[in-house]
């Protein structure tokens, strides 16, 4: 298996162009289930999340075409007929967000098969919230063996669905069903991230009729049908926010494109609070920190438009090197400070008690062998690797490539010291 070695020290100096939304690319990519008529998706990443995704369409009887556009990596889909409306247990394991081609699969079709996916190292992550939704719909759904069975004889019909609390899985999940069902549904407390928005955008270019995404309330009017369409995938916010971070982390001056810093704002706010200055611009922002200790800053992770969960571990890796004790709260998924063991590999000085990590700044990190345990986990180590003393290697890192696409291009174009190992014949599962 691969790993990555990063000798810190090295100051930012350079720009990094962000890829397309992981998060966001693979549900427009389950939405190509519901049309006959192709799906243009442009600025895609290109990830071995949405790889697993491509294996699992075509297996469903999607053509998955990649190419090189003007404006970048291009995927084409187009789903003729659903040959197989059963997403088998190897392919729902391997990627969770798999699990939202039921609603699609049953919207087309009248009915499907797809496996439960399974635990997360992130926390129990149930699929209860998405279920309720396609119930609500009129899907009758039973669980057998490890797998969902769902039926819709007779189409889906539009109905009120409130949702106890913010799923982004299963808010999407149900505008991808709704579309197509007969009548009018509402989505009530429905999650807010830009991630509905562009899925909705698509949508709506693909003949949908969807208002309110990226409120709290969602109105869809189904339709008969759904055409083809051409969207580009709105930038990752995620991606944007984890070089910021590093930027911060490693010091000097790095430009971030073809991005949107209103994306991230609760980020950018803490991090001027830490003393990092930022610079938004038309097409993203440039951070820029000099030899300045950083200020220890309290977050608590929040829905969109609070700090992303998915940034909590890039920001601790930060408030590692930071003048005070910084106070980090993970609301959204429990057991999300994997990486805190990890960073205290390095030197940092961490304490966690439930849902609640105090990090007290030290004066410096150490490179050592750490373990990358989830997607954001691992890249808090490279973010740490990269201000640490000496050589940082960081073992596992498949987990990385399922979310950032060319991470050690991308840093030492801007000057970071850091290298892939290739490592042979060794996988492991998920
Ligand atoms: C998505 C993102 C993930 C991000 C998360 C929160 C994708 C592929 N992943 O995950 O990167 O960290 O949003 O911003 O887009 N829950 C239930 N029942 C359900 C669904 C969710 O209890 O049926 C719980 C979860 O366990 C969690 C909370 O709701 O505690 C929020 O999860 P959710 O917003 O659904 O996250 P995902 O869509 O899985």
């Amino acid at each position: 298996m691969d790993r990555i070695a990063i000798t810190g020290g090295a100051r930012l100096q350079g720009e990094i162009p962000i890829s397309g939304a992981k998060n966001s690319a693979i549900k427009l990519m389950a939405a190509s289930l519901l049309t006959e008529e192709p799906l243009r998706l442009t600025n895609m990443p290109r990830l071995a999340d949405t790889r697993f995704l491509g294996k699992l369409l075509q297996r469903l009887g999607t053509e998955v075409v990649e190419s090189d556009g003007e404006d970048g990596p291009e995927t084409l889909l187009r789903t003729r007929e659903i040959v197989s409306a059963i997403a088998p247990y190897d392919l729902v394991r391997q990627m969770r967000a798999s699990f939202n081609v039921l609603g699609p699969l049953i919207a087309r079709t009248g009915q499907a098969k797809v496996s439960l996916p399974g635990g997360c190292t992130i926390g129990a992550r149930p699929v209860d919230l998405h279920l309720q939704a396609l119930e609500a719909l009129g899907a009758r759904i039973d669980l057998h063996e490890g797998y969902v069975y769902a039926q819709a004889p007779r189409g889906l019909q539009g109905a009120r669905i409130e949702f106890p609390f913010n799923s982004v899985g299963a808010t999407e999940h149900a505008m991808l069903a709704a579309v197509l069902a007969q009548g009018e549904t509402e989505i009530a407390n429905a999650a807010r991230e830009p991630e509905m928005v562009d899925l909705a955008d698509c949508l709506n270019e693909m003949g949908a009729k969807i208002t309110g995404a990226g409120t709290s309330t969602i109105h869809i009017r189904g339709v008969a049908r759904l055409h083809g369409a051409t969207h580009a995938v709105m930038p990752d916010r995620i991606e944007t926010g984890t070089y910021a971070v590093a930027a911060a982390m490693a010091g000097g001056e790095v430009r971030l494109t073809r991005t949107r810093v209103d994306f991230i704002q609760a980020l950018v706010d803490k991090m001027a609070e830490a003393g990092v200055e930022v610079t938004p611009h038309n097409d993203g922002l440039t951070i820029r920190r000099d030899g300045a200790k950083l200020q220890a800053v309290e977050i608590d992770t929040a829905p969109y438009p609070g700090f992303a969960t998915d940034l909590q571990a890039q920001f601790m890796a930060l408030m590692t090197l930071a003048d005070g004790e910084s106070v980090i709260r993970e609301t959204i998924f429990e057991n999300r400070f994997m990486h805190a063991p990890e960073l205290k590999r390095l030197g940092a000085d961490i304490m966690v008690s439930g849902g609640e990590a105090r990090v007290r700044g030290v004066e410096t990190l150490e490179g050592a062998q750490v373990m990358a345990t989830d997607l954001r986990a691992s890249v808090s180590l490279v973010i740490a690797g990269l201000a640490a003393r000496g050589e940082t290697m960081v073992n596992r890192v498949y987990h990385l490539d399922r979310g950032f696409e060319r991470l050690e291009e991308k840093l030492s174009a801007c000057g970071a010291q850091i290298r892939r190992i290739s490592g042979e014949g060794e996988t492991e599962d998920e």
